[in-house]
């Protein structure tokens, strides 16, 4: 399952490109109207100069016209860009377009199989599926990220699957139990990946040790 980080913070980006294990980088308008400074293609080109993978940029047009023609325009800002695009029906009808035109495409607020279905036979480069906000409503994320690698295994379909809206360290390894293409994460959670307090508790033994040799 390859890592990507769910974020607009330029920091956040520099700091885990040093790791070589985010691969990608997802924001939506949330995430973007956080980050102050740089316009948004700015902020889209500067992601892409620091990772070298599929970098996810949101359509804000509701109408399978306008978001083509948005898609198209902010296309051509880096050859590394997914045009990101709201699960809906004129999100379909966009989505089938970009695909005819080859501009890679992730739908996005994906919350049942169906919706999961749906976007593969438009030609979806991604779907995501957000499994907290599916936790949030008292379901269960990960059984619906499940069914959907269930179907897109069963019948072949291309469209990688991106588990989204993580928020604990646990819906990363259940994630990849389940077979999930993608992860994409948030900065503190792939923070927390890494640590261990037995990893910290060692070192700090290993260093007392050799202090007495
Ligand atoms: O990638 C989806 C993500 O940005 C949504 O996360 O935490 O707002 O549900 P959250």
């Amino acid at each position: 399952m390859q890592l990507f980080i769910d974020t607009a913070n330029l920091d956040e980006i520099k700091a885990v490109s040093k790791w070589g294990v985010v691969s990608g980088v997802t924001t939506n308008p949330s995430l973007m109207a956080k980050e102050t400074g740089a316009d948004f293609k700015t902020t889209i080109q500067t992601i892409c100069s620091y990772i070298d993978g599929p970098v996810s940029a949101e359509v804000i047009s509701l109408k399978a016209k306008e978001m083509v023609k948005e898609g198209e325009k902010i296309s051509k800002w880096h050859e590394n860009v997914v045009i990101k695009i709201p699960t809906t029906e004129d999100g379909l009808e966009a989505i089938y377009q970009l695909s005819q035109k080859d501009i890679a495409t992730n739908a996005t607020l994906i919350f049942s199989a169906n919706q999961a279905l749906m976007v593969a036979q438009a030609g979806a480069t991604y779907a995501s599926p957000f499994i907290g906000r599916i936790d949030d409503m008292g379901q269960d994320g990960m059984a619906v990220l499940a069914e959907i690698m269930d179907i897109m295994d069963v019948y072949g379909f291309e469209t990688q699957i991106i588990s989204a809206s993580i928020r604990h360290t646990r819906h990363v390894t259940d994630s990849a139990l389940v077979g999930a293409d993608i992860a994409t994460i948030p900065y503190k959670v792939l923070k927390q990946m890494i640590r261990h307090p037995l990893t910290d508790a060692g070192i700090e033994k290993f260093m007392q040790d050799w202090a007495k040799k």
